[in-house]
């Protein structure tokens, strides 16, 4: 599995650390002397935007959604697994940008109707990345998708280091992503920080 990191911020970043060494890992950014830097430090490969999706089965977009949207927009995302990890918060932090009967991950999908988009990632804040391993092993990354795709991203997330909590079809990110939204309300609004992250109990 070839897996392609495009947005080299806090969470694109993060998650290039926590996956490097599990299989071929290609990083990608807007300033490619960043990724190529990055990609040296921890032992991954970096190429352009095109390039590092052309080599990759596996697309993570570790970017702001209008960002992700515009590149699926673009054909490019085409036969691919597609990882949207986007919370399309309004620029004031009032609140989700959208919601009830659509999400991110929905409208990435119908913009890139031939790859096969899974939500992940959107509930916990990158700062989980540098801690370490064995404190988010049973932290749930959450999981909207389905089929062969959903395995690859399943797998994945165990190779980051962290537990998978499977919620169904896609449409299950209308969910995700007012989660996301409750999480950042925890860790800035009320304070709790960003070590914080939303799981199920079952008692
Ligand atoms: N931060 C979190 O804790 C967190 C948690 C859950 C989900 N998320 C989601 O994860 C995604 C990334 O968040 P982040 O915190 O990593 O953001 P970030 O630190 O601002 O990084 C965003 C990355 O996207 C690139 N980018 C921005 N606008 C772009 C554009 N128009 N075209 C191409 N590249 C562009 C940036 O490139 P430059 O460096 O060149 O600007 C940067 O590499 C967002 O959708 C966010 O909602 C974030």
């Amino acid at each position: 599995m070839t897996t392609a990191i495009i947005g080299l911020g806090n969470m694109g970043s993060g998650l290039a650390r926590r996956l490097a060494g599990n299989g071929n890992l290609v990083l990608a950014a807007r300033n490619e002397a960043a990724a190529t830097t990055l990609a040296q430090d921890i032992g991954a490969k970096s190429a352009s935007v095109d390039a590092a999706i052309a080599a990759a089965d596996t697309v993570i977009l570790a970017l702001p959604y209008d960002a992700a949207l515009a590149l699926a927009k673009s054909g490019a995302l085409d036969g691919k697994v597609v990882v949207d990890i986007s919370n399309p918060v309004k620029p004031d932090f009032s609140g989700l940008a959208f919601g009830f009967d659509t999400s991110a991950a929905e409208e990435i999908q119908k913009a890139a109707p031939g790859a096969k988009v899974v939500k992940a990632f959107n509930t916990i804040f990158a700062s989980l990345f540098a801690a370490p391993r064995d404190n988010t092993a049973n932290v749930p990354v959450f999981l909207a998708g389905e089929d062969a795709a959903l395995e690859k991203v399943e797998t994945l997330v165990k190779n980051a280091g962290f537990a998978v909590e499977k919620t169904g079809t896609l449409d299950a990110a209308r969910l995700l992503e007012p989660l996301g939204m409750l999480n950042i309300r925890f860790g800035y609004g009320l304070g709790r920080g960003t070590s914080i992250a939303p799981a199920w109990l079952s008692v």
